[in-house]
C-alpha cells in the first residue's frame, strides 16, 4: 500500500532540546504511516452512508448523536450530505487508556445529550471495534425513550466484534489494524490527518517511547 506524504506539522517550541527530539520523532512516525483509505475514498464512503440514511428516513426528521471525540470529522461531513430536517447532539465515551490499544473500562458521559424522547435517533461513531461502546450506548439511549434508534459507523474492524448487534449503517469494513486519522486518534494524536492510516507495530512502539520521553521530560 502507498506510503503517505508528510502532511503534518507539529508545533513544539523549538528552543527546548527534548521537545525538538519529540518533534523529530513525531514526524518520523507520521511520515511512515500506511494509508488505508484516501480522502476521495472516505468522501465516497460518507456519501454512500448518507444516501442510505436519506432513503430510510425520507419524509422524517432525525436526531443525530455523534459519539465524541472520534466521530467529529465523519459527523461534520455526513450532516452536510443529509438534505433533510435534523438536529445534532453529542454524547461522550472513553474506552482507551494511555498507550494501550486495547479497550479499557467504558465511561459514558450524557451531560451534553439533547432531549431525545419521542425522536428518531441515529448514533454515529467512528469505528465499530469490539462493539462494546455502541452496544452499551444503545442500551443507555433506550432509557431516554426515543421513538426509534439506529446506529451508523464509518468503519467496522473485521473479526473483532464481541457483541451480537451490528450497526445499521457501515461505511467501510477494514482489516484488524489500529487506524488513525479522519477523527480517529492514538493517544489523542493524528485526528487531523485527512485520510485514514494504519499504525503498524513499529509506529505504535515509537509512539509509546515518545509518550514515555515526554512524560519523563515533563517530570524534570
Ligand atoms: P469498541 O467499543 O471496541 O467498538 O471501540 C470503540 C471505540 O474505540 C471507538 O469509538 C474508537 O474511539 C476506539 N477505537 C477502536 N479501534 C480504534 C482504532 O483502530 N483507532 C482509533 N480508535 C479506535
Ligand atoms: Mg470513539
Amino acid at each position: 500500500m502507498a506510503r503517505s506524504d508528510a502532511r503534518f506539522s507539529i508545533d513544539f517550541p523549538r528552543n527546548i532540546p527534548c521537545l525538538r527530539i519529540i518533534n523529530t520523532l513525531c514526524l518520523r512516525i507520521i511520515n511512515t504511516v500506511k494509508q488505508l483509505l484516501s480522502e476521495a475514498q472516505l468522501r465516497a464512503g460518507v456519501a454512500r452512508l448518507a444516501a442510505e440514511i436519506r432513503r430510510d428516513y425520507a419524509g422524517g426528521s432525525l436526531t443525530i448523536l455523534g459519539v465524541l471525540t472520534g466521530s467529529l470529522v465523519v459527523v461534520a461531513d455526513l450532516i452536510r450530505e443529509l438534505d433533510m430536517p435534523m438536529r445534532l447532539g453529542v454524547i461522550q465515551t472513553r474506552s482507551y487508556r494511555g498507550a494501550d490499544t486495547r479497550p479499557g473500562q467504558l465511561e459514558i458521559n450524557c451531560a451534553m445529550l439533547p432531549e431525545i424522547r419521542g425522536r428518531d435517533v441515529l448514533l454515529v461513531d467512528d469505528i465499530f471495534d469490539t462493539g462494546r461502546t455502541l452496544s452499551a450506548l444503545l442500551v443507555e439511549m433506550q432509557k431516554h425513550d426515543p421513538n426509534s434508534i439506529r446506529s451508523a459507523v464509518l468503519l467496522r474492524k473485521e473479526g473483532r466484534q464481541e457483541v451480537e448487534m451490528r450497526p445499521d449503517y457501515i461505511g467501510f469494513t477494514i482489516p484488524d489494524a489500529f487506524v488513525v486519522g479522519y477523527g480517529l486518534d492514538y493517544q489523542d494524536a493524528h485526528r487531523n490527518l485527512p485520510y485514514l492510516a494504519e499504525l503498524e507495530d513499529e509506529d505504535l512502539q515509537a509512539a509509546a517511547e515518545l509518550a514515555a520521553t515526554a512524560r519523563s521530560g515533563a517530570a524534570k
